[in-house]
């Protein structure tokens, strides 16, 4: 359906176009929308420090940009023994995604760790949760 080495590839190239003028810690990410089609995105920081978003938030916009809104894989790649995503990204990748949702956690050249969503946010609070639909 998709293959692991092009969503690799995504995700270290728009790594190479990360903004982190602050934290000088560039991260990379990319999911597979259901339709197989990857979606990349690279932390963008702020001199108002908290306004910065994550890779994977970017990743996230550019899916449902383009109209998807579940995602089968994500992977994220950073300069670092293994970058996983933060609290707040494993929320937004757990609107989109399922438990048995791969997250990838690479270095710069190769997958390090897999985990399931699951495994990242356990007891989360999801899209299926009885209140989270309430003011739809
Ligand atoms: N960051 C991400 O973009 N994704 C992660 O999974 C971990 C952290 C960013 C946020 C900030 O720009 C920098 O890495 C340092 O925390």
């Amino acid at each position: 359906m998709f293959d692991i080495d092009t969503l690799f590839s995504a995700a270290r190239a728009a790594r190479a176009n990360a903004y982190a003028p602050y934290s000088r810690f560039k991260v990379g990410a990319a999911v597979v929308g259901a339709s197989g089609r990857i979606y990349a995105g690279c932390n963008v920081e702020n001199a108002a420090y908290p306004q910065g978003t994550c890779a994977e938030a970017g990743a996230l916009c550019a899916m449902a940009a383009a109209g998807e809104t579940r995602i089968l894989a994500a992977l994220v790649t950073a300069d670092a023994p293994c970058v996983t995503p933060c609290g707040g990204c494993r929320q937004k990748l757990a609107e989109f995604g399922g438990p048995a949702t791969p997250v990838h956690c690479a270095d710069l050249e190769k997958i390090v760790a897999t985990f399931s969503l699951q495994d990242l946010l356990p007891h989360a609070f999801a899209p299926d949760h009885p209140r989270a639909d309430a003011g739809r």
